[in-house]
């Protein structure tokens, strides 16, 4: 996956801190109270190979190149295996427990099924410290990743005050300022368009978070043939849906952090973090079972049945990724800035922009601290040539870039 630098390459992707952002146009709000699917979102919508580019006869060279990554995406070799590091446990402390109806549950299976194991808290609310321990322990993912996904889901869309963040919808207020409407509710900032499972939120009344069974069946159709999901077949996945999003969502809309960064990653994330590593296959497999297991869904191909808020890490699971050295691993972001001038102009941006962010919301200082203080870690070393200031109001008035729904006041907790 492209990582931390790559997440950061989108920052300026959304426009403002929490305040900011509700006060922008909300036309066009349409919302849901249920964990439901509507018919447009279920609707079939093929697109072929050949739409997007693809002959599997005669691959392009970077066709080629995709199809030979492993489950770690190649940033790292991958071909060590070591049973007792590399286990993760299901049991004792981490064994499996069905949400509670107040616990928080939203749109990503990776977070949910981490709470449903006490990875994270399993009511759904999670501080910056238990994110990066409870992450580093159940999928191997970096201190420096874990530690700026967490930060920017406190400061766009989580609890100034207590430093939290909801995996799923709002959580409870707890001082003067409002605690953010969670992931679930964060189309837009956190949460885009074109995602694995989940619906476009404008065509499913504004929820983003309940999964589709014909998407899931989409996604799993790339490896059907050999039960085998890997990261070429799920790049086609992704190109796929991008199609779909465009030709069955008039508001589809793609900001550089949401969409451009956050969905594609997550489908990097299925097979980097999911997949499962044994001495035979250190490099890692992911079959339909343990794809079904994590994002809470019965049934086969391709008829499934989705079950919310039940997501778990299959037993007998070992991570690919070395656990005991999170910030020289997989996401390092010197790897990542490698030669890479666009993310060191991108990177520059931020941290010139988060004063006028202050600026403009004076609640949201505590949050442009801790972004600020993750990015020292994330990019300490890392030496990047004086840029100008990136200009956000050249955007074009897409309907879709101000269509921000919010949670209805009765919603669902954990789906
Ligand atoms: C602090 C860490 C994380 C944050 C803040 C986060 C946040 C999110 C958000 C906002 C989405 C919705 C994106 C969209 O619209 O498609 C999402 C989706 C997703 N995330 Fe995460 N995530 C984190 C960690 C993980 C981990 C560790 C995994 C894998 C083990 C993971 C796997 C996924 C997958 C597969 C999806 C796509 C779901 C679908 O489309 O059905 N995430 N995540």
């Amino acid at each position: 996956m492209k990582t931390l630098g790559a997440f950061l390459l989108a920052l300026h992707g959304a426009a403002a801190f929490p305040a900011v952002m509700e006060a922008m146009s909300n036309n066009g709000k349409r919302q849901s109270n249920t964990c439901s699917v509507s018919a447009k979102c279920n609707q079939k919508y093929s697109v072929t190979d050949a739409q997007i580019g693809y002959n599997p006869k005669a691959p392009t060279p970077a066709q080629v190149a995709s199809a030979g990554r492993n489950h770690c995406g190649n940033l790292t070799p991958c071909t060590l295996f070591d049973a007792a590091e590399q286990y993760v446990s299901t049991s004792g402390a981490h064994a499996f427990q069905s949400p509670k109806s107040t616990d928080l549950r939203g749109p990503c299976p990776g977070l949910n099924a981490a709470a449903n194991h006490g990875y994270l808290a399993r009511n759904g609310v999670q501080s910056l410290t238990q994110t990066i321990t409870g992450l580093g322990q159940a999928y191997g993912m970096s201190v420096d990743l874990a530690g700026f996904l967490a930060a920017y889901a406190i400061a766009f869309d989580g609890d100034l005050v207590s430093m939290t963040w909801s995996i799923g919808g709002p959580q409870a207020k707890l001082g003067a300022v409002d605690s953010g409407q969670g992931i679930s509710w964060s189309h837009n900032k956190y949460e885009g368009d074109t995602s694995i499972s989940r619906c476009d939120a404008y065509i499913n009344n504004g929820d983003a978070h309940s999964l589709s069974t014909t998407r899931f069946a989409y996604a799993y159709s790339e490896g059907a043939k050999d039960d085998r999901l890997d990261m070429d077949k799920f790049a086609r996945a992704f190109a796929k849906n991008t199609y779909r999003s465009i030709g069955q969502n008039p508001y589809y809309f793609a900001p550089l952090f949401s969409t451009t960064l956050v969905s594609p990653a997550a489908y990097n994330f299925v097979i980097a973090m999911m997949s499962n590593h044994t001495a035979d296959q250190p490099g890692g497999y992911l079959n339909e079972d343990m794809f079904k297991t994590f994002f809470s869904v019965t049934g086969h191909y391709p008829n499934y049945k989705w079950n919310p808020g039940q997501d778990r890490i299959p037993n007998n699971t070992y991570t690919g990724i070395d656990i005991s050295n999170f910030s020289n691993g997989i996401y390092n972001a010197q790897n990542l800035f490698q030669g890479d001038n666009l993310a060191c102009f991108m990177y520059q941006n931020i941290q010139q922009g988060l004063p006028d962010i202050i600026t403009a919301n004076p609640l949201v200082t505590a949050g442009a601290t801790l972004l600020q203080k993750q990015f020292g870690i994330a990019f300490a070393g890392v030496t990047c040539p004086a840029v100008s200031k990136f200009n956000n109001n050249n955007l074009p008035p897409y309907p879709g870039r101000s269509y921000s729904p919010n949670p209805p006041a009765n919603a669902p907790q954990n789906c």
